[in-house]
């Protein structure tokens, strides 16, 4: 992939320079919610930054996996986790290159702003990642967004429209919720999507 947004190298400079301007430094109250609410198992978080959602599941009593591709967002997640005295496991791997083995593995995958992440080219094989990496039935927690910018604006973020989710996991999953937040941090209210998917 020629696009430099698709190697670590890239996050690691926007984590060393400072321009993480997605970073919330803390959980984010909508996953705070789903963890109290759903029904414990195995999680995995992709992209999971510095882990403050991973280990919030993890205090709820998930298994958790986090997974990023860059060394700041590893040892940030585990000293968090350290810190809350929980386990976290740790992949320092693209999610496009995980090994076989973790397929058909997890009860949930946590999505928040991975999948404005990547280049937009990478849509479809998102899809297929998150979608190997569940277990038949398993459900994928997204909390999508920007709604309110258009893909031609450029990224990170690319925009995402909720019609192109429907269109991409519309094949291969049944929605099983849709909700626009009201627990949405106050920068984000009205400009994200929570959906639930459930691998067919
Ligand atoms: C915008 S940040 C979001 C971090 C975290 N989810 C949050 O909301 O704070 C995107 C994260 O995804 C990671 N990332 C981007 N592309 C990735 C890939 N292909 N494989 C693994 N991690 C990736 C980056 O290193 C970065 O930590």
């Amino acid at each position: 992939m020629d696009d430099p947004v698709n190697t670590p190298e890239f996050w690691e400079a926007c984590y060393e320079s400072e321009m993480d301007g997605w970073d919330l430094g803390g959980p984010t109250p909508v996953f705070q919610r789903l963890a109290s609410e759903l029904p414990k198992g195995r999680i995995c978080v992709i992209g999971c930054g510095r882990g403050y959602d991973a280990v919030t599941f993890a205090k709820s009593g998930f298994d958790v996996t986090a997974i990023d591709f860059t060394d700041n967002a590893i040892s940030a997640t585990k000293l968090n986790a350290e810190k809350a005295n929980v386990n976290v496991n740790l992949i320092q791997e693209d999610i496009f290159n995980l090994p076989d083995n973790l397929h058909f593995s997890f009860d949930y995958i946590m999505e928040y702003t991975c999948f404005c992440a990547i280049s937009p080219l990478r849509r479809f094989e998102y899809d297929r990642v998150v979608w190997q990496l569940l277990k038949p039935g398993g459900k994928l927690l997204g909390l999508f967004l920007p709604l309110d910018k258009e893909l031609d604006e450029g990224g990170p973020p690319w925009g995402v429209t909720k019609s192109e989710l429907h269109d991409l996991f519309g094949l291969h999953w049944k929605l099983v919720s849709e909700e626009m937040p009201k627990d949405s941090i106050s920068k984000r209210l009205d400009r994200e999507t929570l959906m639930i998917w459930e691998k067919k």
